[in-house]
């Protein structure tokens, strides 16, 4: 229906969307529902304790300055602390190469305003993260999208998208939202390689590279990407990386971090101080006070292991209750898995009655830049308390059964 303001709003608008997933959330957000829907880090394993007395603290010792506008740079303390934690990954950087951002949301938005212009092409994988999607559909972005398997972007693709001038590549290296997948060592090498010979840069998000619950860590494509270029105090490569305090200490201080030569760090205080001013002083300020002295490191043992029992529930129910020819990916950690159903099946037709059945997860569809995945779903497997899990899976599968059977197909299990 058109209203009286359509005609004011920028033109930038017209292809914004409220991201299906918050729009679910807000159902999914009801007592009674169980919700594989959100990203939501389980409340159970927020440090509240060591956030109230951090605030008192920091409030008493040095209540005026947390009190005050900060630097758009950030609070040194903190960007030092997560120079220090980066250098034991072996890479070296300065403070002059990270910025403290209001969540990588933020940093995804800030990033689309100093690369993107309208018609710009950016390499995304297939499916990816919504929330840079939105962002960067702001700006005009168009999308090229890679293939997508149980190792990540698949690179042998990527040349011939490369070839279209692209403005970057964006991947989620790690337990990847959506899918659960990380890509591979040798893939990363070949990222790294592609890019360089193309000269396209790389903005690597990677939330959840802490919270593997199994296997060998993998090196950050940033830690990579800095061994292929002579040593300097300073990172001066070809990547962009993101992380966040969103997934290992708490999302509502809208605390992450992005670490990137100077040249883009400059760039982006430019751009940050039309945005925000600066990231929540006191926020950062108290985060450093809770993750100083190792406090961090320990807290993310907890995750892990809370996380990890609760994706063994999952999985292990999926096999159980799940008729023959629905699939899942199962990540060595992260915060999701992903559904393959079978093709006749659309899993947004499958939504209303889940929901009538009390459980929720996100159509697969919402994470395709360019549409497709219409049988796939994601399932967050860190928010669901575990005694939930294998009844909200059981509701799933139930639902699943009914619309195949409605389709004619044999149901085995
Ligand atoms: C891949 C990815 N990037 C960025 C974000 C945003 O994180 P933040 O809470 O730091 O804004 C998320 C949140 O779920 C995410 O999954």
């Amino acid at each position: 229906m058109q209203t009286l303001w359509d005609h004011r709003f920028a033109q930038r608008t017209q292809k914004m969307q409220s991201s299906a997933i918050r729009e679910l959330l807000k159902f999914a957000e009801k007592p009674d529902v169980i919700s594989f829907a959100g990203g939501m880090p389980a409340p159970d394993v927020f440090p509240i304790e060591e956030f109230k007395n951090a605030c008192i603290k920091v409030l008493e010792q040095n209540g005026p300055a947390c009190l005050q506008y900060g630097s758009t740079d950030g609070y040194v303390p903190l960007r030092e602390m997560i120079a220090r934690h980066t250098a034991r990954y072996g890479i070296n950087v300065t403070i002059d190469n990270i910025l403290p951002t209001s969540g990588s949301q933020q940093a995804l938005d800030l990033i689309g305003k100093i690369f993107i212009n309208r018609g710009d092409r950016i390499i995304v994988e297939s499916p990816t993260y919504v929330g840079a999607i939105q962002a960067w559909n702001a700006y005009g972005a168009e999308f090229i999208p890679v293939p997508f398997d149980e190792n990540g972007m698949v690179t042998n693709e990527l040349e011939a998208r490369l070839r279209a001038g692209p403005k970057f590549i964006y991947v989620l290296p790690n337990f990847q939202n959506p899918t659960g997948a990380t890509l591979s060592y040798e893939r990363r090498l070949q990222l790294i390689e592609l890019a360089d010979r193309y000269g396209v840069p790389i903005v690597e998000d990677d939330p959840y590279g802490q919270l593997r619950y199994e296997g060998e860590n993998l090196p950050a494509i940033e830690v990579l990407d800095s061994q292929t270029r002579s040593q300097t105090d300073c990172y001066l490569g070809n990547v962009i990386y993101l992380s966040t305090f969103s997934k290992i200490l708490a999302p509502g201080i809208r605390l992450a971090w992005v670490i990137a030569p100077p040249e883009i760090i400059n760039k982006l205080i430019l751009v940050k101080q039309g945005a925000d001013l600066h990231t929540s002083t006191f926020n950062q300020i108290v985060a450093f006070e809770v993750a100083k002295r190792g406090f961090l490191n320990e807290h993310v043992k907890i995750i892990r292991k809370v996380y990890k029992e609760r994706r063994d529930i999952m999985l292990d129910t999926l096999t159980e209750h799940m008729p023959e020819g629905v699939n899942w990916t199962r990540p060595q950690g992260g915060l999701f898995l992903w559904v393959t159903l079978p093709e006749c099946l659309n899993s947004e037709d499958l939504f209303d009655e889940a929901l009538q059945e009390k459980v929720a997860f996100v159509p697969g569809s919402s994470f395709f830049a360019e549409g497709g995945g219409n049988n796939t779903m994601r399932l967050n497997f860190s928010n669901a308390r575990p005694e939930k899990i294998n009844d909200g899976i059981a509701r799933l599968s139930k639902v699943i059964k009914k619309h195949l059977a409605r389709k004619g197909m044999q149901i085995s299990k």
